[in-house]
Order: C-alpha cells, then structure tokens, then sequence
C-alpha cells in the first residue's frame, strides 16, 4: 500500500477515534450519567455511599474513556510524525503554498497533543489548576481548529477529483 495512503488511514481512523472517546466521555460516561446508573444500583442493592464517595467511583470509571482518548491520541502523534517525513522526502509537493498549510497543520497538530499529554500527565505528576485550565481551552480551540481543517481539506479533494473525472 502506498504510503500516504497508510498515513492517511492512520490519521482518520485517530481523529475519528479522538472525537468518539471525546463525546463518550461528554455524554454516554458522563459524571452524571454514571452516578445515575451507580444510585440505582445501589437503591437495588439497598446499600448507602456519600454522594462524594459516589462522585470519586464515578470520576475513576470515567477515567477508561480518558485512557482510550489519551492512547488513540498517541497514535494520532504517529500520523502527524510519518505526515511530516513524508513532507520532508517529497521534494516534489514542496512549494509555498503546500508549505504553509503542512506548517499550519503540524503545529495546531501538537499544541493538541502537547495539550492532552500535559493534561494527561497530572495524574503523575503535579500540573497546577490555572495551568491545566489553560490547556483545556488550547485544546479545545486548537481541535476544533483541526477538524474545521481537516475536514475542509477532505472536501477539497473530492471536489478536485469529481473535476477531474468529468
Ligand atoms: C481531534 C482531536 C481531539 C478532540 C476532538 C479532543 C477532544 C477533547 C475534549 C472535548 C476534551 C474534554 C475537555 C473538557 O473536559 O472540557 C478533551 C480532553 C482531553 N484530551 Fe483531547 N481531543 C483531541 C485530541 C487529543 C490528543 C491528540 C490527546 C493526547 C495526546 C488528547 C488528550 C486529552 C486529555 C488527556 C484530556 C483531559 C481528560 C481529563 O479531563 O482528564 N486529546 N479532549
């Protein structure tokens, strides 16, 4: 398979999977959502917790989305990585404009994942409040950055290559 082809599967099948533990996590896994389901099994099992110690038991099962956002993010990391040698080596697609839009594209790419693996990390080590409430907002402006991008650039292509077999 060509090779950027393989780096373009990588990087759809990241963010496709990035946005998907991202609303999980929002929605479905929810803090919410999972004390409700956590009250009515404990309502069942006529058994009484704080509603802080519920809180924590829901903060801890939340936390499996948070992994699965924080590994798919890593392999998002190996698409921009390949993305930028394959730049790189193909002197051929290297003129300014292309230059411009690949620079753009890295560096909102990993102010994202500089974000989310500072964010991740707080759990090892000591990241302080303001600073991690900074990185949300980068992260949240920079993703939606990206996938404004990305998704303008899928539409570009299939537009040029209906153009093309007309
Ligand atoms: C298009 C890509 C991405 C989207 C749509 C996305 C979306 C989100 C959203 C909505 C949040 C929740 C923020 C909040 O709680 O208000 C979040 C948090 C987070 N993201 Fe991402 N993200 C993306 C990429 C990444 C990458 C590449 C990484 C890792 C390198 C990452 C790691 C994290 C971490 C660790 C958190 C914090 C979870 C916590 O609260 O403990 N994300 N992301």
């Amino acid at each position: 398979m060509n090779k950027r082809i393989l780096t373009h599967i990588i990087i759809v099948i990241a963010l496709l999977g990035l946005v998907m533990t991202a609303l999980a996590a929002e929605f479905f896994f929810s803090k919410e959502s999972i004390m409700i389901g956590l009250q009515h099994a404990l309502g069942i099992l006529e058994i009484t917790i704080a509603p802080a110690d519920q809180f924590f038991i829901a903060q801890v099962i939340r936390r499996v989305t948070w992994d699965w956002h924080f590994y798919i993010g890593m392999f998002f990391l190996l698409g921009v990585i390949l993305s930028f040698i394959q730049f790189v080596r193909n002197k051929s697609k290297r003129d300014l404009a292309n230059t411009i839009i690949v620079a753009i594209l890295i560096t909102v790419s990993l102010i994202l994942i500089y974000s989310g693996i500072i964010m991740y990390s707080r759990l090892y080590v000591d990241v302080s409040k303001e600073f991690f409430i900074t990185l949300k907002a980068f992260h949240m402006w920079t993703y939606i950055i990206l996938l404004i991008l990305v998704l303008s650039h899928g539409v570009k292509k299939i537009s040029s290559r209906r153009k093309n077999e007309k």
